[in-house]
């Protein structure tokens, strides 16, 4: 089950970037067009939630049973990496792409529901390019 959940969260991780990518460029295209809000980016801003959503199930339960997390080895950068700097950076941009989400949903004009999601899931991308497990940065980490 251990190798199936890291493919997973590895691979997903380029839904999810793609994705927000995606979602950042529209809604930042129609904030400053002042050009409205339509269901298929109401559908869009969900499915990227959902995609972020899961890399978080993926990854908390991860966080349980991988052997690189391990709080008797945080002075080995591998290990404090995953234990305390990649679940930190997480969280804090899915909680930015949600409060983003729901602020959005909730707001009653076209033009602040496309800023809200095109400030809060741009933090949230950013961060989260940030965070990852990039090979070239971690050690064994992979591309997919
Ligand atoms: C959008 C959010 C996230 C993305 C894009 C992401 C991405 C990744 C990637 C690319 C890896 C490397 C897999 C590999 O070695 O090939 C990884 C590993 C890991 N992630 Fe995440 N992650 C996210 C959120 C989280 C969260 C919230 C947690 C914890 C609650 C978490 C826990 C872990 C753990 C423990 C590993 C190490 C797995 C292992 O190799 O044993 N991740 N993550």
């Amino acid at each position: 089950m251990y190798p199936g959940l890291v493919h997973a969260h590895s691979g997903l991780r380029w839904v999810a970037l793609v994705l927000l990518l995606v979602s950042v460029i529209v809604a930042i295209g129609k904030w400053q067009g002042n050009s409205g809000y339509t269901d298929g980016n109401r559908k869009l801003y969900l499915f990227t939630l959902i995609a972020v959503h899961t890399q978080l199930v993926l990854g908390l339960i991860l966080y349980f049973i991988s052997p690189k997390v391990n709080f008797s080895m945080m002075s080995e950068k591998l290990y404090r990496f995953y234990s305390v700097e990649h679940i930190t950076g997480m969280l804090i941009a899915i909680v930015l792409i949600t409060i983003g989400y729901s602020r959005s949903k909730r707001a009653t004009d076209a033009v602040t529901k496309q800023r809200l999601v095109g400030i809060f899931y741009g933090l949230g991308l950013l961060l989260i390019l940030a965070s990852i497990p990039w090979p070239f940065r971690i050690p064994g980490a992979g591309w997919f």
